[in-house]
C-alpha cells in the first residue's frame, strides 16, 4: 500500500462556531465552508484550509457521537485523528486487515463524499487513523 497524502487533522471541539472565531483570531483563517452534519458518523463538520492540508473540526451531532466520549475526557477538545488519502479504499482495507489491523467497520461515505474506514488507535501506535479513497478531482 503507497501512504498517500495527508488530507486533513481531525479536531474535536465542543463548539465548531468558537473553534472557527480562534482560528480566525490566531491565524486569519476563514472556514472552507459553511459546516455541514454527517447523521451517519455522529459529527457536525466544518473545515479550514491549510496551504497543504486541512484541518477538520468535528462537534458531537446527536446522541451517542463518538466525538461526545472524546470531549468527555478533553472538555477543550483536541487532536482526534490523521487521515492519509490511498488511491484504492477496499485494496487497503483488505491490507490492513491482512496486517491484523482492526479496522472500525465497513468503508462509508466520508466528509469529502468519497468511502473512508477508520483504523483502530491501538494498531496505529495510539494514533486513530482515517483512510480515504483520494477525491477523484484531487
Ligand atoms: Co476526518
Amino acid at each position: 500500500m503507497k501512504l498517500g497524502r495527508l488530507n486533513h487533522v481531525g479536531v474535536a471541539t465542543p463548539s465548531i462556531e468558537n473553534s472557527l472565531a480562534l482560528y480566525k483570531t490566531m491565524f486569519g483563517a476563514e472556514p472552507h465552508g459553511p459546516a455541514f452534519d454527517l447523521p451517519a458518523q455522529g459529527v457536525r463538520v466544518c473545515f479550514v484550509d491549510t496551504p497543504n492540508s486541512q484541518i477538520e473540526l468535528i462537534e458531537p451531532f446527536g446522541e451517542d457521537s463518538p466525538v461526545q466520549k472524546f470531549l468527555e475526557k478533553n472538555p477543550l477538545g483536541g487532536q482526534h485523528h490523521v487521515c492519509f488519502e490511498v488511491p484504492d479504499i477496499h485494496a487497503a482495507k483488505a491490507e490492513f486487515e491482512a496486517k491484523g489491523a482492526r479496522v472500525l467497520g465497513e468503508p462509508r461515505v466520508g466528509a469529502h463524499g468519497t468511502l473512508v474506514f477508520f483504523v483502530h488507535p491501538r494498531d496505529m501506535g495510539g494514533v486513530l487513523t482515517e483512510i480515504m479513497e483520494t477525491p477523484a478531482a484531487a
